[in-house]
């Protein structure tokens, strides 16, 4: 994962979405993402997310005009661009996401009386 090509946008709001290309180009001589193992790397964050309850969606996205530098990864809505992630860099993915999005707790769900009888 390179940190030096991230676009910092100043937006504070914790990231509702986690995006991750999974654009495959029909000419195998051309850059993409899922030529890189982006479909590989977008199951192992959503099972991540999965695992610690961190409250926020994973998409999988078609291509985000980074493909020469892919995997893309960006955090939605405005976040930056990761680029060149790969699997080692999920761990790091998912601590950024638990401190920005959170956990779900069991009390999250629909209030029980809510619930009719
Ligand atoms: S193919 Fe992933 S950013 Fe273009």
């Amino acid at each position: 994962m390179s940190g030096d090509e991230t676009k910092p946008d100043g937006n504070e709001m914790a990231p509702r979405a986690v995006l991750v290309c999974i654009n495959r180009r029909f000419r195998g001589d051309q850059p993409s993402c899922a030529a890189r193992g982006s479909e590989a790397l977008a199951d192992a964050i959503a099972a991540g997310i999965a695992a610690r309850n961190i409250r926020v969606k994973l998409e999988r996205s078609i291509c985000m005009g980074q493909c020469t530098k892919g995997p893309t990864v960006r955090f939605a809505p405005g976040g930056r661009f990761n680029l060149g992630t790969n699997l080692e860099d999920v761990p790091i993915l998912l601590d950024e996401l638990e401190a920005l999005c959170g956990v779900a707790d069991d009390d999250d769900g629909v209030p029980m009386h809510l619930l009719g009888s």
